[in-house]
């Protein structure tokens, strides 16, 4: 199942590493979020994870080596499973700022897109259990961030309250591509690489910014915060 993604994002890192003229194990460290698929994060995993990227190194020239260790990898621990997470949303407890992120990552097994509109209901009632949540066990948070391509969809901001809808802008920090923020619009609902999408992305690989290389995905990520009490106000 994650084959298409991991090529994808193999090619990409690919690409990355003659553009910006960094070995290539380096390049899947920076633009691939394998360290998270294959569940190699924190600090337990930094051995494995050295392992794995000398591997890269190892295979680079070879396509389908390369692949099969990832598959290889991935197969060899379960999957993570995401602390605080509340049917499709998750959070991270609020920094120094009080700030809040919260993250949106469908488990797997849904029969249809978590973001149709027949699931809104079910989609805000597990807002409004993470945000009960939160106020019951998360002390200081002041305000939410997200992060995300999915900023982009109407689907997915008529989530939220409308302060938090208004704020949507091109984030004003530096992006990464070790998680989802960018990388989960190739993605469909049943955790499939779109076609389209991989089309779309590999024929603009040759347009990649050695220092942003998020830039040639079709759709970037964006920003959106807002006061918490928005939030509670919504859902409440
Ligand atoms: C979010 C996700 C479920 C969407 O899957 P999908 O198969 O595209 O779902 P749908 O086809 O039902 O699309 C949902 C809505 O988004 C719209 N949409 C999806 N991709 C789009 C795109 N590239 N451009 C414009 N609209 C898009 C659809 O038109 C639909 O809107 P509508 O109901 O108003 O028609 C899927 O991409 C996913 O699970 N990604 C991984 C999670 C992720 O990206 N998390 C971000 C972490 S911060």
């Amino acid at each position: 199942m994650p084959d298409s993604y991991f090529s994808l994002q193999l090619a990409f890192a690919l690409r990355h590493a003659v553009q910006a003229q960094v070995p290539f194990e380096v390049a899947v460290a920076r633009c691939t979020n394998l360290r998270r698929r294959l569940n190699l994060g924190g600090p337990s995993c930094v051995s494995r994870w050295g392992e794995f990227l000398a591997e890269m190194r190892r295979l680079q020239s070879d396509p389908s080596a390369l692949l099969a260790t990832c598959v290889a990898f991935h197969d060899a621990r379960p999957p993570a499973v995401p602390a605080r997470s509340f049917g499709c949303f998750a959070y991270e407890p609020p920094n120094a700022a009080g700030v809040l992120r919260m993250h949106f990552m469908p488990p797997a097994g849904a029969s249809s897109s978590p973001l149709a509109a027949v699931n809104m209901a079910a989609r805000r009632a597990e807002l409004g259990e993470m945000f009960s949540h939160v106020l019951r066990n998360e002390k200081g948070v002041r305000s939410v961030l997200g992060v995300s391509w999915l900023y982009n969809l109407d689907a997915y901001k008529r989530l939220f309250p409308s302060a938090y809808v208004a704020s949507v802008k091109k984030p004003w920090f530096p992006l990464h591509l070790n998680g989802s923020s960018t990388w989960g619009q190739v993605l469909d609902w049943r955790g499939q690489v779109k076609p389209e999408m991989r089309a779309a992305l590999l024929s603009r690989l040759h347009l990649m910014d050695a220092e942003a290389p998020w830039i040639v995905f079709p759709l970037q990520a964006m920003a959106a915060t807002c006061g918490v009490q928005a939030f509670h106000e919504l859902l409440s």
